[in-house]
């Protein structure tokens, strides 16, 4: 058994320096891996390079295998590096984006597909992925939505914790499991005016209350590494918040596990202006915790100085050090540098592909059906139009080794559903925004006016979400928009397919289609789940995780907002009053929504009684039938609201979910326990609490809540 305090007391302090620095594959030998940032940023002298402790983003196994056999070669205590990447949503096998994931309310799905991904990245060389990314999020402009399950914070724990749990397992040294890194601490998703990088401004309530909670549970539940966010938030850039990364972190949270920085983060400490220059950004750093610097090399050009200078002590460098070593041991890495890493490629399984087909389509919304869908299993004659229907690129941004060449497209999928349907399949126009040819439309309406049914896709390109990639207006491009206007025109058998990476505005689209069913980006088996969801093989059950405004204007829009007060009616200029000039305050689709091809009556909300101490508890009882005679998944939701407190409370607030599947016909009663840490919050003196008084509950989704009912809370912890 490796003994790691012995290795560390013959290290040197650059050799330990290095085991605090990680670096891109390009730096170890000739490749063109996914950078992930600005390399220009990285200047570190060969010899430093041997000490290195830690890869990002290599293109495949036998290239981790290269580096790492070098590496050993040449270090003289013979550490293993540790191989990181980004496995957002798979690693080989892609499967929905993560704010999809969130619409299927299922954690033991986001379980199953983590666990795929963890097997395929062990192959692959990888031992860490910067998953989860937990960031909560309310602006659709902001392209790293597609990464977040959404804008409920006991969602994103859910499904956090989740894939903490499913990519770590129960014992890191298990072969089949990787160590998490969660991300980005904090507040990544409050950025201004959704551009990416900006800063962020938050109270300090309203950061407890829905950003910082999911970061908590995934740590809680294990996860191994946490990586500070890009920007500012109070006017303190991450990486350098000692309220954050001291007080929360460390003090109140008690984490002890590794901290990296993103992507030169410490470097741009000087670009945010807290830092003068290099050595005062790596003593900010390190002073916060930072452990180990990602792509930048300021620990090594400075951390070696600020010792001597006693800033300082090597006992805090030690420290740091042995973290990094432990997490090399558990993971096996001294045992077996290769680790899992196969010596070929990892090629995509038949089982692989199946389960990413069922997550796509259990992450598939569908916003809009006026009886259109399913289309008849016995179609013969159909068009499958739009720059989306014969397209590769939707596995979506962060898609690691995924390879777009190999997805399903929609054309592929409905061609091997219905062999003998004569299909026709056109682009009509492109998906960049500012697009104008028209020259496809002839084509395309000709087409649809021949057609038994259409199937029109569109949607704004995947590089349109992800790092870096925000967006002005959220609306489908106007060119699309004239598409369907003049296929739906011909043809009104026709069923929308939208893809993107974000909520998108399709107030217009909705006036004119027949039925939109919202793709997000599926992975590598989308054209398939399309298929299956379109003509009845699978049956829609995602809602919405993130609310989808009606104008662009409105971002940011959620769903859990307090008070509207001075409300007015829909669309009325008045004087004093809290809607738009141009149209009411509600989003074209909240957060929650989702139709099926079942029908689903709520029936009853029953409580076991009407008042409760805080240590009792209130079970809630909710009847639901499906009155159809199909089978099908529906999420019950349990909203709560606490009508009067110390601060205002969101007039809206999922406390608790269940997915269920229902038999045609069927009538069930499902149980949900309401216990007084669920009605806590933040009150105005910063403590978490309850507060004695009225409490509503409803079933349904936001925005269309039913069956209230109220119940009392005679004692809060805020009074014991
Ligand atoms: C991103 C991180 C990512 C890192 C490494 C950065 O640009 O912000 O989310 O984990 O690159 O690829």
């Amino acid at each position: 058994m490796v003994d790691i305090k012995k290795i560390l007391k013959r290290m040197t302090v650059r050799e330990k320096i290095g085991q605090l620095s990680q670096y891109n594959a390009n730096l170890f030998l000739d490749t063109d891996a996914m950078v992930t940032g600005n390399m220009d940023m990285l200047v570190i002298s060969g010899e430093d390079l041997k000490y290195v402790g830690h890869v990002l983003n290599f293109k495949s196994p036998a290239e981790m295998r290269q580096i790492q056999k070098e590496h050993l070669q040449n270090d003289r205590n013979k550490i293993p590096m540790l191989f990181m990447m980004d496995v957002i949503h798979g690693f080989r096998t892609i499967y929905p984006i993560p704010l999809a994931l969130g619409c299927s309310f299922n954690p033991d799905l986001v379980t199953e597909c983590s666990r795929m991904a963890a097997r395929e990245a062990v192959k692959g060389g990888v031992q860490v992925t910067f998953t989860p990314m937990v960031d909560y999020v309310r602006d659709a402009r902001w392209g790293r939505v597609m990464e977040s399950t959404g804008e409920d914070a006991y969602l994103n724990s859910v499904m956090g914790e989740a894939q903490v749990r499913a990519f770590q397992g129960d014992d890191l040294s298990d072969k089949e499991s990787i160590a998490v890194c969660v991300k980005h601490f904090a507040a990544y998703g409050g950025a201004e005016a959704g551009r990416d990088y900006n800063t962020v401004e938050l109270s300090e309530h309203t950061l407890r209350e829905h950003y910082l909670p999911a970061y908590k549970v995934c740590l809680d539940a294990g996860a191994e590494i946490i990586m500070p966010s890009f920007n500012t938030l109070n006017g303190v850039p991450a990486t350098a918040n000692s309220w954050l990364m001291k007080t929360v972190l460390k003090d109140e949270w008690g984490f002890d596990g590794i901290v990296i920085s993103d992507f030169g983060a410490i470097k741009e400490l000087i670009d945010h202006g807290v830092a003068q220059d290099g050595k005062a950004a790596a003593r900010l750093a390190f002073d916060n915790n930072c452990n180990i610097e990602m792509c930048s090399a300021m620990y090594f050009s400075y951390l070696e100085e600020l010792i001597g200078e006693n800033v300082f002590s090597m006992a805090q460098l030690d420290e740091a050090v042995l973290k990094v070593l432990d997490l090399k041991k558990r993971l096996g890495m001294f045992d077996n540098p290769y680790r899992g890493a196969d010596v070929t490629d990892i090629e995509i399984t038949h089982e692989n592909r199946e389960v990413s087909r069922r997550a796509a389509e259990e992450c598939a919304v569908l916003l809009k059906n006026n009886g259109v869908l399913p289309f008849k299993k016995s179609t013969k004659k159909l068009a499958v139009i739009g720059p989306f229907a014969d397209n590769h690129n939707i596995i979506g941004f962060w898609s690691c080794n995924g390879k777009n060449e190999e997805s399903v497209t929609v054309a592929d999928g409905i061609k091997a559903l219905l062999p003998d349907a004569e299909i026709t399949v056109i682009e009509g126009c492109g998906d960049e925004w500012n697009d104008t040819d028209t020259s496809g439309f002839d084509e395309a309406v000709n087409a649809a006016k021949a057609s038994e049914v259409v199937i029109l896709c569109l949607g704004e390109p995947q590089d349109y979400s992800g790092e870096g990639n925000s967006r002005l207006e959220l609306e489908l491009h106007k060119i699309q928009l004239e598409l369907a206007k003049a296929v739906i025109g011909v043809n009104r058998n026709t069923a929308v397919l939208t893809f993107s990476g974000r909520p998108m505005v399709l107030t217009e689209l909705e006036k004119t289609a027949p039925a939109i069913l919202h793709m997000w980006f599926p992975g590598t088996e989308g054209g398939m789940a399309v298929a299956n969801l379109l003509f009845g093989f699978a049956n829609p059950c995602g809602k919405l995780s993130m609310t989808f405004p009606r104008s662009t204007g409105q971002c940011p829009i959620y769903y859990n907002h307090t008070n509207i007060i001075k409300y007015g009616k829909p669309g009325a200029h008045k004087p004093y009053c809290a809607s738009y000039i141009e149209h009411d305050n509600l989003p074209l689709y909240s957060f929650g929504h989702g139709l099926s091809y079942s029908d689903f009556a709520y029936e009853e909300l029953a409580l076991s009684k009407d008042a409760m101490t805080a240590d009792e508890s209130i079970e809630v009882s909710i009847t639901v039938h499906n009155t159809s005679d199909i089978a099908g998944k529906e999420t019950v939701m349990l909203y709560m609201c606490d009508m009067v407190a110390s601060t205002a409370r969101p007039v809206q607030q999922l406390i608790a979910f269940k997915k269920i599947y229902f038999e045609p016909s069927e009538r069930k009663v499902i149980k949900f326990t309401v216990t007084e840490p669920m009605l806590r919050f933040w009150n105005n003196n910063n403590e978490y609490v309850s507060e004695p008084g009225e409490f509503r509950l409803w079933t349904g989704y936001a925005d269309h809540l039913v069956l209230e009912k109220k119940f009392s809370l005679m004692i809060g912890s805020s009074d014991v």
